[in-house]
């Protein structure tokens, strides 16, 4: 069986009997899918090993791609691993992180990821401790009662959004593919969808526009912008929804 979901941002109530009373009949072999923010890994440290090792304790294995609320320094640590035709990180055995820019073969059908996205939630700015101004500026939007700010490396990475290489190379696990595939896994929606959504247009954005225009493909699941609705009938948006994909 393989489900997927939306943002979790760290917290994994869902995935309890009462509120999924499927995962009852699941074991390892199936996967549930995050489409990006999973938030397994946010503070660096032991709190985070003591949230791999509740997720591990799941009756399924979980395989996300990565959204914009991710600790990238932390991800950054853990070795790339090979996992059904993929490069991935295991956070623990049963916990994975599935790259950008690759292609996995799952119970017979293949899934394009591309994880990443802009942050929306920072209009009182992106501050870095490593500005002389730092502490005064963020002393200033705590007097102001301003809360949408987030700090470089501690709440926010610049690595959300992909690196040329990525793109680079999603292009070139595309070719290898005939730019066909039965499933698209995404954070961020693509352009056309994002203007339909009301949400602005960026690089990541008007690259998976491209992608929806090239790739033959069944169904594209994708997240961040927090609401559960179907787009239309190969596009459907998660957040809280669980759906069975196969
Ligand atoms: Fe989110």
């Amino acid at each position: 069986m393989i489900c997927a979901t939306g943002d979790t941002h760290r917290n994994f109530s869902r995935f309890s009997p009462d509120r999924f009373p499927e995962m009852r009949a699941m074991t390892k072999a199936d996967t549930m899918i995050i489409c990006g923010d999973c938030g397994a890994l946010w503070y660096g440290g032991r709190r985070d090993e003591i949230q791999l090792e509740l997720l591990e304790d799941l009756p399924f294995t979980i395989a996300f791609v990565d959204g914009n609320h991710e600790n990238f320094t932390a991800l950054s640590k853990y070795p790339v691993g090979e996992w059904n035709g993929g490069k991935v990180q295991f956070l623990h055995p049963h916990v994975i992180h599935l790259m950008r820019g690759q292609v996995f073969t799952l119970e017979g059908r293949t899934f394009f990821t591309m994880g990443g996205a802009s942050s929306h939630d920072v209009e009182d700015g992106i501050l870095d401790p490593a500005n002389p101004d730092y502490y005064e500026r963020v002393l200033r939007l705590l007097r102001e009662e301003r809360r949408q700010y987030r700090i470089v490396g501690q709440s926010w990475w610049p690595e959300e959004l992909p690196s040329d290489e990525e793109y680079a190379e999603a292009r070139r696990t595309l070719d290898a593919h005939s730019w066909e595939v039965d499933y698209i896994i995404t954070h961020s929606p693509p352009s056309g969808i994002a203007e339909r959504l009301g949400r602005p247009r960026d690089t990541l954005t008007d690259f998976l526009e491209e992608i929806r225009r090239k790739v033959i493909y069944r169904q594209w699941l994708f997240g961040h912008c927090h609401e559960d609705r179907a787009i239309d009938e190969r596009h459907l948006l998660l957040w809280e929804w669980i759906v069975r994909v196969i």
